[in-house]
C-alpha cells in the first residue's frame, strides 16, 4: 500500500511534534510543511527534507495530490487561527485535521463541520485522548455491554499547580485577559471523553471560578471550571477542571470513572491504568476487580496513536459517520462548552446545548 500523502501547517511546538508522527508512520508520507512565520516554515523543511512554503494557498495549488492536511494553527485561546485555512483547505478539496478546538467561536466551528459535509471530504480533529489504551479498552467494555446501563460518569482533567507556584497573570497573546481560554481552549478534551464513553449531553449547569491568588493579581482567567451533565441514554455527569488550581490528587492529571449496572470502570493518569469492578452476581463468590496496566506513563504516545488512526480511516475510506475523532465529535463537545459558559453567565441556571448536526 502507498503511503498516503501529508502536509503540517503551523509548525510551533504541535505542529512540530505532528511532523515527527507522520515522519514515523508507515501509513504516512509526510511531503510538506507551511508557516507563515517564513523562516519557521523553512527551518522545519530543511531539517526534515520535505518542501516548505508560507502561503496555504501555494501549497495547495503545487502539491494537488495530497491525502491529508494537517492544520496546526493555534491561535487566540488556541484555536483563531483555525477556520480560515481548514476552510481554504475543504474548498480544495482536501481531508483535514484540525487540532482541537475546532475554533475560539462556536460559529466558525459549525461552518467548517458544513463544510466538510458539504464537499463530502473528512474533517477529524486532535482529540488524541480518545486513543490510549485504557480509553479505548474503556469503550470496548462499555460497547460490549460489560457495564450494563450507565448511570454515572465522573471525570477530572486537571493541570497541576497551587499558590506557590502561580506565575502571575498571562502575558501570552493567545491567553492574556481572555476569561474563558480555559474553557475554550481545553474542555474539549474531557467534555468530549465523557461523550466518546457515555454518549451524547442533553443538559449543561456550570460554576466556574479563580483562586484568591488569581483574583488579587487582577487575573481574569476564569481557571476552575465545574460542570454537571446529563447524557440522553439517562446517566448523570461531573466534569472538574482547573488549570494549576491545586496539585495534581488522586488518579493523576486526568482521571474518569463510568458507572454501570453490571460494572464500573475507573482511567486512573490517562494513559496508565484502567480497573473494572464487576457486579456481584447473585449467589456467585465476591467479584474480583480486574487491572488493566498498559505500561505507558506518558500521554505524549496518545498524538502519535491518534494520527495513525486517522490514516487508518482514510486509507480505509471509512463512511464519515463512522471518522473515529471527527469534527462533528469535536463540535459537539464545543456545544457542550459553549453550553456551559452560558449557564455559569446565568448563574448557574440549566442549559440545553445546541445539538451537533447529524453526520450523513
Ligand atoms: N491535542 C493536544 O493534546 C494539544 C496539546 C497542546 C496544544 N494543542 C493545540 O495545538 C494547536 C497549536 O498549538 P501551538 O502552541 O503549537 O501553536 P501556536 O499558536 O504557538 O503556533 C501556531 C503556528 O501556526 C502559524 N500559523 C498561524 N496561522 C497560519 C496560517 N494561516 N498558515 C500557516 N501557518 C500559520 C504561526 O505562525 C505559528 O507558528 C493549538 O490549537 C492547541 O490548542 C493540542
Amino acid at each position: 500500500m502507498a503511503a498516503l500523502k501529508v502536509a503540517v501547517v503551523g509548525l510551533s511546538g504541535i505542529g512540530s511534534r505532528h511532523c515527527a508522527c507522520y515522519q514515523q508512520d508507515p501509513l504516512a508520507s509526510l511531503v510538506a510543511v507551511c508557516d507563515i512565520a517564513a523562516e519557521k516554515a523553512d527551518a522545519v523543511g530543511s531539517r526534515l527534507g520535505v518542501r516548505a512554503y508560507h502561503r496555504l494557498s501555494d501549497l495547495l495549488a503545487a502539491e494537488p495530490d495530497l491525502d491529508l492536511v494537517d492544520i496546526a494553527t493555534g491561535g487566540a485561546e488556541n484555536g483563531s487561527w483555525h477556520c480560515a485555512p481548514v476552510m481554504e483547505a475543504i474548498a480544495a478539496g482536501r481531508n483535514v485535521l484540525v487540532e482541537k478546538p475546532l475554533s475560539n467561536a462556536i460559529h466558525e466551528a459549525r461552518a467548517m463541520v458544513a463544510a466538510a459535509e458539504e464537499r463530502g471530504v473528512y474533517l477529524a480533529c486532535n482529540l488524541n485522548h480518545y486513543f490510549s489504551p485504557p480509553a479505548e479498552r474503556a469503550r470496548a467494555l462499555i460497547g460490549d455491554g460489560s457495564l450494563g446501563e450507565l448511570r454515572h460518569c465522573i471525570m477530572k482533567m486537571a493541570f497541576s499547580g497551587g499558590e506557590e507556584t502561580y506565575g502571575g497573570p498571562s502575558q501570552d497573546p493567545r491567553s492574556a485577559g481572555l476569561p474563558y481560554f480555559h474553557a475554550k481552549a481545553f474542555l474539549t478534551h474531557p467534555l468530549s471523553v465523557m461523550r466518546h464513553l457515555c454518549g451524547d449531553v442533553t443538559e449543561v449547569q456550570a460554576f466556574f471560578g479563580r483562586p484568591w491568588f488569581r483574583q488579587r493579581a487582577g487575573d481574569v482567567l476564569l481557571s476552575q471550571t465545574s460542570i454537571h451533565l446529563r447524557f440522553s441514554g439517562g446517566a448523570t455527569g461531573y466534569l472538574l477542571s482547573h488549570r494549576g488550581d491545586t496539585p495534581t490528587g488522586l488518579g493523576g492529571w486526568w482521571s474518569v470513572e463510568v458507572g454501570g449496572t453490571r460494572g464500573t470502570i475507573a482511567i486512573e493518569n490517562c494513559v496508565e491504568r484502567l480497573t473494572l469492578w464487576p457486579a456481584r452476581r447473585p449467589g456467585g463468590p465476591a467479584p474480583v476487580a480486574e487491572v488493566y496496566d498498559s505500561g505507558l506513563t506518558d500521554f505524549e504516545v496518545t498524538f502519535g496513536r491518534r494520527l495513525h488512526s486517522l490514516l487508518e480511516d482514510i486509507d480505509a475510506r471509512v463512511p464519515a459517520h463512522r471518522l473515529r475523532g471527527s469534527g462533528r465529535d469535536a463540535l459537539a463537545a464545543l456545544e457542550y462548552t459553549w453550553a456551559a459558559i452560558r449557564s455559569h453567565e446565568r448563574g448557574g441556571r440549566l442549559v440545553r446545548p445546541h445539538d451537533a448536526p447529524a453526520a450523513r
